[in-house]
């Protein structure tokens, strides 16, 4: 049950387990109050008190300073010397904005964010609180939602020219919350390509200290996601309060602790490189964070942020649906294959079980390598003599669904695209181009290149039974500079792009809403809460080793939801690693995100095929609990040899387990795994075994893990709820 009640100066939104309350001083200052557990009834005053602003609602800037509020959208310029949420620069070049209460009002339902990706309603409130500077005529109006279903506020701003001058933003963040103490330590996801969001803790310390991208992308080398936890905070138990960032571009996620030990947390697009001019009338919405309380440790703050991405975040058909097995040719061909090896590889995929064969990489223009032909989506007749109509027909016929790859945001320099257009590129003039894996970032603030990848996509998904989109992308933002933009704009390029491109995977996902697509940024390039709103799932890491894997995905688990996340089944000697693993291991650990396979099959064992073969039949027999379930993280590949998590099916009639072990332990140091997520009064048959256990013992005492010789070694386990 979500609510919001407002009195003269306190305005208090909560659910059924949180509350967020903002308090405005006479004179209109917006204050931020709290943030933490449900309060039933306040003392207001207290609050205030405790917020540092004296005995009563009155407050005089002159003697205290904003620097010792705690507020609710600060600006750069008046008093308070802390970063802020907003800087405004005049047309006299000063910087500064004085935003003042106007009204709060709840809105009948939680509006959408234009041209942005953002979480839909459902069983929610959503408070305006309007503000406005005096002296500027800018307008604040600042979007609070609290969910009925998850502990999450979702918070955004829309910042609106009402003088009669242009001003120019050099910093719109979409959250700012201070917070009283600084006795917490920072949680970051942090890594580079094949070692993504790996997770990073550290006590806070005076000063800055965060984690931010400005490659154009949310990036390999670390996610929009920032969480305080209490020192000594584990999966189960302490408190968090944990912010994500529903974009995919250039951002910040930064804390300051400033010299009385209060801290604050700042999180939206990155003011590097950012500018935004606001004529009369005109209007910038920031993207939206979503911030998240809970009081049982990090599995609290997860399940809410899955949760969120499962009921209020990602849509269309595949959002509740289960997810079909892939095999993707990448691994199994690269840039070397034509239809016959193709076929080949499809047929024995569709005769033990596959569901979806996707063709990646290197199927148009002459793209025999990196060297050439993005922006040429015309199929390569040399290999492909039938076009993408007959080898989509030859796929379809043997029983599977068929998909394809694009990287339809770049161009090479060796494409007739960039020979007919190459200011189509982002570049700065004089200057030559940097290539990254030999191409170019297109300038999708251009609504005549949007227009034309648009139709890149749009034409060939027209022209074939295509079901399935790998959408790629693979390089940074350099020489960031656009003909079609004036000086005064250029500051607005990566923003713009990122509109750009939303409008473009908005026009698709609706045009073509059979389609399931995946995203995919060198690996888990551009995993993050923007892209999920257009895509279902995203390719979680080149990194394709079980060890490795284990890593990743119990890093990104921290906020996203194993629906979200694609993992496939690859070869041994790994090819990124050279590991050798047992397939069962790599099985184990893909099977808890969207499940596929990235090899020949053709060159497995008549053995190894039939164990393949049972793989899928099991992961098809639990895979809506596999994808839909709660996840629960058990033990922590960060803290030890083994990986374990679980996933509990929402209805609690059956969970599945896993449990991997790095490296071999003669005498290992856990020979039980202790559950979560299960019903107490329950019990359950392990399906594996025979063996029935009381929900509670599972949870308490633990299953058994089988002594296993060697490396990587994994075990993986079916509870069926029996009573
Ligand atoms: C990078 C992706 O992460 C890979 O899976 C693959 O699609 C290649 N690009 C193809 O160039």
């Amino acid at each position: 049950m979500t609510e919001i009640i407002r009195d003269e100066h306190v305005i208090h939104l909560r659910n059924a387990h949180v509350s967020y309350i903002i308090g405005v001083l006479d004179g209109g200052i917006p204050m931020h109050l709290y943030f933490g557990p449900r309060l039933e009834r306040l003392n207001p005053a207290g609050l205030l008190r405790r917020a540092g602003a004296g005995e009563d609602w009155g407050f005089n800037v002159q003697n205290l300073g904003l620097d010792h509020l705690p507020q609710e959208y600060p600006s750069f310029g008046l008093g308070d010397v802390r970063d802020g949420a907003l800087t405004v620069c005049r047309a006299d070049g000063t910087r500064s904005a004085d935003l003042r209460f106007v009204s709060a009002e709840e809105l009948p339902e939680k509006p959408a964010l234009p041209g942005l990706p953002a979480t839909f309603g459902g069983e929610s409130a959503t408070l305006r609180l309007t503000l406005a500077d005096a002296l500027t005529g800018l307008r604040a109006e600042l979007l609070y939602t609290v969910f009925d279903d998850c502990d999450v506020i979702a918070r955004s701003a829309r910042l609106v020219n009402g003088g009669e001058a242009p001003l120019t933003l050099g910093r719109a963040f979409s959250l700012s919350l201070d917070v009283p103490d600084a006795d917490w330590e920072l949680i970051t996801l942090s890594g580079s390509w094949a070692r993504e969001r790996e997770i990073v803790r550290r006590p806070l310390q005076p000063g800055h200290q965060g984690v931010g991208s400005v490659i154009g992308a949310s990036s390999l080398r670390t996610s929009p996601f920032a969480a305080l936890v209490r020192p000594g905070t584990t999966e189960a138990r302490g408190e968090v309060i944990a912010a994500a960032l529903v974009y995919s571009g250039n951002f910040t996620a930064e804390v300051e602790v400033d010299p009385a030990f209060s801290a604050r947390l700042l999180m939206g697009i990155h003011d590097r490189d950012f500018s935004w001019v606001l004529q009369p009338g005109d209007a910038f919405q920031t993207p939206e964070a979503l911030l998240a309380y809970s009081g049982e440790g990090l599995d609290g703050m997860s399940r809410s942020f899955h949760r969120i991405c499962a009921e209020h975040l990602v849509r269309g058909k595949y959002a509740h649906a289960d997810r079909p097995i892939l095999l993707n040719n990448w691994e199994a061909t690269y840039f070397s294959f034509d239809e016959e090896k193709l076929l080949a590889i499809a047929r024995t995929a569709a005769d033990v079980g596959v569901e979806l064969f996707v063709l990646d990489d290197g199927w148009f223009g002459h793209r025999d390598d990196d060297t050439t032909s993005l922006g040429d989506w015309k199929v390569d007749r040399r290999k492909l003599p039938g076009g993408m109509t007959a080898l989509a027909e030859k796929i379809h016929a043997l029983g599977l669904r068929f998909g394809l790859w694009f990287e339809p945001e770049m161009i090479s320099p060796d494409s007739d695209l960039y020979r007919a257009h190459p200011d189509w590129a982002i570049h700065i003039d004089g200057r030559e181009g940097i290539q990254q894996r030999n191409q170019f970032v297109l300038d999708l603030t251009r609504p005549e290149v949007q227009e034309h990848v648009y139709h890149a996509v749009a034409d060939m998904l027209s022209s074939a039974d295509i079901n399935y989109v790998k959408w790629d992308m693979n390089r940074n933002f350099t020489n960031i500079g656009s003909s079609s933009l004036p000086p005064e704009r250029m500051g607005e390029l990566p923003h713009r792009y990122m509109l750009g491109l939303y409008s473009v995977l908005e026009r698709l996902v609706k045009d073509f809403p059979e389609v399931l697509f995946e995203s995919c940024a060198s690996g888990g390039g551009r995993f993050d809460l923007g892209m999920l709103y257009y895509m279902p799932q995203t390719w979680c890491s080149d990194n394709t080793d079980a060890v490795c894997r284990c890593r990743i995905q119990y890093g990104t688990s921290l906020v996203f939801p194993p629906f979200s996340m694609g993992s496939h089944v690859s070869a041994v000697p790994n090819h990124q690693t050279g590991r050798m693993t047992p397939l069962s291991s790599r099985a184990n650990v893909a099977m808890s995100g969207c499940f596929g396979f990235e090899l020949d099959l053709n060159k497995l064992s008549p053995e190894e095929l039939e164990e393949v073969r049972d793989i899928i039949r099991r992961v098809k027999s639990v895979r809506r609990t596999l994808l839909y379930g709660d996840f629960h993280r058990l033990l922590s590949p960060y803290e030890g040899v083994d990986t374990a998590w679980i996933t509990v099916a929402k209805d609690g009639s059956e969970a599945v387990a896993m449990l991997l072990r790095a490296q071999a332990q003669l005498i290992p140091a856990l020979p039980l795994l202790r559950l979560r997520g299960l019903d107490p009064a329950a019990r359950y048959r392990v399906e594996e075994t025979g063996e029935v256990y009381g929900g509670d013992e599972l949870m308490a005492v633990g299953l058994a893990v089988p002594p296993k010789r060697g490396d990587a070694q994994s075990v993986s386990w079916i509870l069926r709820r029996v009573d």
